[in-house]
């Protein structure tokens, strides 16, 4: 159901991968609340065909970025500054990869060249985001610029690997540049902390049906879907969050404040 939420507002969506992608979800329901924006991926991601789809399906275009090449965000947000006819009143970093995860290697054996393509890929990407807007001069005044994260930033989660300290980098560069941002030009910046969904992003985490099944368990009111987290991204969004700035948003169903759940009490018995 629209409320148009989003109506007159444009932005840009990175990291729609396939139809499991939190960012893909945000794209559907961005467009039923009456934004306008584009899609972005890394050229490797567009290969893989299914962003043109969802693209026709919200009547935008794709335009490939590196999120860690400055000259391919700078490129973006000309173009799509054409396309949508005017600045942005929101920016989604939905972007995470470690090669240490995808190839296996162990937190206490990181490879240190891959380790800093951790870094800049999943949490430095956030500063270049926001650097070149900032500079590009390209955000509406109380646009919102959101980036995603988990609960490893906070406690340790062996299998989460040198993902955990790009994360604690993620939201730390959310809070800094929040009040850079704030201060200039009224725009805010946080970071969503999400239950473990079954994503690509999600899945490649060794281990990942058995957190995804405690963190379950754990969770008052379970885990938060895709959907769920796309539906508190347009929340905020819209203008009905224009003083929250930056914040590390837990969106996990109580996961992040319950110390242990009936549930697996009886399992520990
Ligand atoms: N799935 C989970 O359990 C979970 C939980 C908490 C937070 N998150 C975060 O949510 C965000 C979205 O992930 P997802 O779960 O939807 O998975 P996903 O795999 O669908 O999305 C990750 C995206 O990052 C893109 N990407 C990778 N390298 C890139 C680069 N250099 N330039 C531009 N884009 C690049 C990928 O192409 C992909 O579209 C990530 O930041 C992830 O860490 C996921």
């Amino acid at each position: 159901m629209s409320n148009n939420l989003l109506a007159g507002k444009k932005g840009i969506i990175t990291g729609a991968l396939d139809e499991n992608s939190i960012a893909w979800k945000v794209a559907l329901k961005a467009k039923e609340q009456g934004a306008k924006f584009v899609l972005t991926n890394a050229p490797v991601a567009l290969r893989m065909g299914g962003i043109q789809e969802l693209a026709k399906e919200c009547n935008t275009e794709v335009i490939p970025a590196d999120a860690t090449s400055v000259d391919d965000i700078t490129k973006l947000y000309t173009e799509s500054k054409d396309i949508l006819g005017g600045n942005f009143d929101f920016l989604l970093h939905s972007i995470g990869m470690s090669p240490n995860v995808r190839k296996g290697k162990a937190y206490n054996d990181l490879n240190y060249d891959w380790l800093q393509k951790t870094y800049d890929i999943s949490a430095v990407s956030f500063h270049k985001m926001m650097q070149t807007a900032d500079k590009m001069d390209v955000m509406n005044n109380y646009g919102s610029i959101l980036g995603l994260s988990y609960i490893a930033a906070q406690r340790t989660y062996p299998f989460y690997n040198d993902m955990a300290d790009a994360k604690a980098l993620l939201e730390s560069i959310a809070r800094s540049y929040g009040y850079h941002f704030g201060k200039r030009k009224n725009v805010r910046v946080n970071t969503i902390s999400q239950s473990p969904t079954p994503t690509t992003a999600g899945s490649g985490i060794s281990g990942f049906d058995s957190f995804y099944n405690f963190a379950e368990k754990m969770s008052p009111l379970g885990n938060a879907t895709a959907e769920e987290c796309a539906d508190y991204i347009i929340m905020m969004f819209s203008d009905f969050t224009k003083k929250v700035t930056m914040q590390n948003l837990f969106h996990d169903g109580g996961y992040s404040f319950t110390g242990i759940s009936e549930e697996l009490i009886e399992e520990m018995k």
